[in-house]
């Protein structure tokens, strides 16, 4: 496998475990426990006395934030994990961990909080653009890639959120109820892979309860299976705010606690030991797994780093382009609208406009640019062959304030005076820990005024709102419209981050006239807070037009167009993290947007901008739907490469799309705080099979601008031989996808299953050949009885093709 690393343990390794060793003798027992708890939202404490710096973690998965939440400190924003999937490239993944380690050395960053592979059990997780794939395989695959590439730079990373964290409602207390043979199968299994095949130096265990215990004490998935059976030996991260008590995490192999100050771990751990709660050795252990990241990473004295040579430097606005073309799924091209010929396009949708690139919550960066499809097709198509209409606004509320508005921060004490200022890139304001304007402290700091200007693009009633708790006062051109306090309506410690803003005035306002804005907050955190964040938004949402009068718009451009192109898109309300969806369909009126100019243009492309499936009612009726998932930074670049046929759509679904009506697994919402996984393991393509139903787009499938005939398979053992053309008039590249079937089924076995794939490129007429190891594990199932993998023995069909559902050519194996 192109994502391997070497062998388990090196002369460098050992010498390196023995730095470790001293480094833990000379620490006493309170210098220990400090060291296992955060010292603030992102870092341990350093400990001079052994030579060791403080190591900085940082969000993951598609860029890397840093330390600061602010557009100010910006970074490569990369495709979401739903896109890096869908390229079904390891490589290529390996190439996006290099880059991201590259990132992190920027921002002084030593362990990416990445990636997410948990799995897309139901098409309403929240946090579904986040993770990889319905497959364990694939995600397995993907995630060492990903892995092998950000620990190739020097960097550490955390596989996230061990294990079953896929869904997000009541994500804190939820006991997921999941059977032994569906856990080993399905939710462990990527975790597995890629402590195998790439070493992983961290894993961070989950928010949730998988089958009564807290994985943040789950001793037995823990130490006994990831450490004790696997392996594994890296550091064990808590979720932030998922540590509970103190003897229970340490004694279920969590090795550190965050974010700090306040933890369980700290001064409340060496009392543990001191009451004789918990051993001492316990706490050696967790030190010992802490000090083996920071020699890895480069942070202990007298160690020497795992990587001690750098790779090459990545150019990181190229490679989220590549990224973004390589994922992008073509779903359905009738009659080769795509790509596109010469003549008039009418570009369509608020998405086209002002691009949705990335998904919501801790997965948020700030990229420098970000290159909207509008942007995109403006530099690639001729001069005057492009109109752009909004057609349908689906953002039913407020945003953060960006476009138009020049703000800054200004701190002031209880007298008034002024302490410090902070820039303010946009309307949203997070300050976390010491991080504050120069001169400012938190004893001192009594309000925050965001203040400046805002000069509208459009005349009309503008809306202005907040999002935050406490006291705050809005002032827009000199009218005060809010004096008040904003109460929380959920009691969820993250609602200020995934909450939406309150509407709080509404001013009439004219295009090119500049405003003043200010929106004052009063401080007031509580002392016993384990740490201190500052955090508010000033929202604001454009003049509303009439949706019947947009849509109208729309269909005339398209009428006037030879092809339209129609951009639809999820909104932050939709996807993010905190919350699951409650349903697939796109927001606002776009369905109606799409059917009325597919009425009105028969060449009508659809691009679906959305981190996980939606719902497409209208996709028989128009000639082309391409999936560009939230595609990074560069999205509209890349868009445009492949709308021109500068490149071909290089995707796979990395996950079945189908309406939520039909789809098998779909429940996220506990019952009495269970939420039961009783369909074992039967998800994804599995279940839709199982039930016999289609769904709109199958697992693994995806068009390119060429054909491909697979000629021929043969079998040899467990290695699979396939041979194929390139049909087509031009060079392309295929996902050749190898499943396999075992014949005489038990049917508490899946009918088929990923076993392998591999990507292969060939020019129009040449034939190419590939061979797909099969690993062993594609034969085995989990045996409850005996508690253990089981091979199981006989006739298999390997079958290969396009898509689960488009199996070209089978052969036969007996194992
Ligand atoms: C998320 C993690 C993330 C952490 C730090 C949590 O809410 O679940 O994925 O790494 O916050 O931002």
């Amino acid at each position: 496998m192109a994502e391997t690393l070497g062998p388990r343990s090196t002369p460098a390794d050992e010498a390196r475990e023995a730095v470790v060793a001293a480094a833990l003798g000379k620490l006493d027992l309170d210098a220990k426990s400090r060291l296992l708890s955060g010292q603030d939202m992102w870092s341990l404490p350093a400990l001079p006395e052994i030579g060791l710096d403080s190591l900085v973690m940082s969000d993951g998965p598609i860029g890397v934030r840093g330390v600061r939440w602010t557009a100010d400190d910006p970074s490569v924003a990369l495709p979401s994990p739903t896109a890096l999937a869908a390229t079904w490239d390891p490589a290529l993944a390996r190439r996006a961990g290099v880059l991201l380690a590259q990132e992190a050395r920027r921002k002084g960053v030593h362990v990416l909080l990445a990636p997410t592979v948990n799995l897309h059990r139901s098409p309403l997780g929240g946090r579904h653009f986040e993770a990889y794939s319905e497959d364990p395989y694939l995600t397995g695959r993907i995630g060492s890639g990903y892995v092998s590439g950000v620990q190739e730079g020097g960097v550490g990373t955390t596989v996230k959120h061990f294990v079953a964290n896929d869904a997000e409602t009541d994500r804190f207390t939820v006991n997921n109820l999941v059977g032994e043979r569906a856990l080993r199968e399905l939710y462990l299994a990527p975790f597995e892979l890629i402590v195998e095949h790439a070493r992983p130096w961290g894993v961070m265990t989950a928010y949730n309860t998988v089958n009564g215990t807290t994985m943040t004490e789950h001793r037995r998935l823990v130490n006994e299976v990831l450490r004790g059976e696997w392996g594994f030996d890296g550091f064990n991260v808590s979720d932030w705010m998922a540590a509970r008590s103190t003897a229970g995490a340490v004694e279920g192999g969590l090795d550190v606690a965050m974010p700090g100050p306040r933890t369980v771990y700290g001064e409340a751990l060496a009392r543990a030991v001191r009451d004789g709660e918990v051993e001492e050795a316990t706490v050696d252990e967790a030190v010992r797994n802490v000090l083996r990241l920071a020699a890895r990473v480069g942070i202990l004295e007298g160690a020497e780093p795992a990587v001690t040579e750098l790779p090459d430097s990545v150019d990181g606005v190229a490679l989220a382009r590549e990224i973004a073309r390589r994922a992008f799924v073509l779903v359905r091209n009738e009659r080769d609208a795509l790509p596109l010929k010469p003549g008039k396009v009418a570009l369509i949708g608020a998405a086209a406009r002002d691009a949705r690139v990335l998904g919501g919550g801790s997965a948020t960066v700030f990229p420098a640019r970000t290159v909207s499809p509008l942007d995109g097709l403006t530099a690639a198509l001729p001069e005057g062959t492009l109109s752009y209409a909004l057609g349908a606004d689906p953002t039913t509320e407020l945003a953060v304030a960006d476009k138009g508005f020049v703000l800054r921060a200004v701190c002031r004490d209880a007298e008034g005076n002024v302490i410090g200022t902070g820039s303010a890139p946009n309307g949203h304001l997070q300050w976390m820990g010491s991080d504050l304007p120069a001169g400012v402290t938190h004893e001192a700091l009594h309000t925050v005024e965001l203040t400046g200007t805002f000069t509208p693009r459009t005349t009309g009633p503008h809306t202005f709102g907040i999002k935050g708790i406490g006291a705050f006062t809005l002032t827009v051109d000199g009218t005060t419209y809010f004096d008040d306090v904003q109460r929380p309506a959920k009691d969820d410690p993250f609602v200020t981050f995934f909450g939406a803003p309150e509407p709080r005035a509404r001013a009439a306002l004219t295009a090119g006239q500049p405003v003043d804005v200010s929106l004052t907050h009063v401080v007031d955190l509580p002392d016993d807070l384990s740490i201190k964040v500052v955090t508010f938004s000033l929202a604001h949402q454009e003049p509303q037009r009439d949706p019947d009068e947009l849509i109208a718009e729309a269909v005339a451009a398209a009428r006037d167009a030879d092809t339209a192109v129609v951009v639809v898109a999820t909104t932050d309300r939709v996807e993010s993290e905190g919350f699951d969806r409650t349903d697939l369909t796109l927001p606002g009126r776009q369905d109606d947007l799409v059917r009325a100019v597919a009425a009105a243009n028969p060449n009508t492309v659809v691009v679906v901008n959305s981190g996980s499936p939606v719902e497409l009612p209208w996709r028989a009726d128009v000639a082309a739907v391409l999936l560009s998932w939230f595609p990074g930074q560069e999205g509209g670049a890349a868009l445009a490469d492949v709308l021109t046929g500068a490149h071909e759509p290089g995707g796979r679904l990395p996950t079945t799309w189908g309406s939520l009506a039909a789809a098998p697994v779909t429940r996220v919402v506990p019952e009495n705080g269970e939420l039961r996984y009783d369909e074992g393991v039967f998800i994804g393509y599995s279940a839709w099979e199982k039930e016999g139903r289609a769904p709109s787009y199958p697992f693994g499938h995806g068009l390119g601008y060429t054909d491909w005939t697979y000629e021929a398979v043969e079998t040899r053992g467990t290695s699979v031989r396939v041979r194929l053309r390139n049909d087509g008039a031009r060079a392309g590249r295929e996902v050749v996808q190898v499943y396999l079937a075992p014949v005489d089924r038990d049917p508490g076995r899946p009918a088929r299953r990923l076993a392998g794939f591999a990507t292969v490129e060939a020019g129009p007429g040449e034939r190419v050949e590939v061979t797909v190891e099969l690993p062993r594990r594609a034969f085995e199932i989990w045996d409850e009885a005996s508690n253990a993998w089981s091979f199981v023995k006989g006739s298999y069909e390997i079958q290969v093709g396009r898509s689960i559902a488009d199996r070209r050519v089978t052969a036969t194996t007996n194992v």
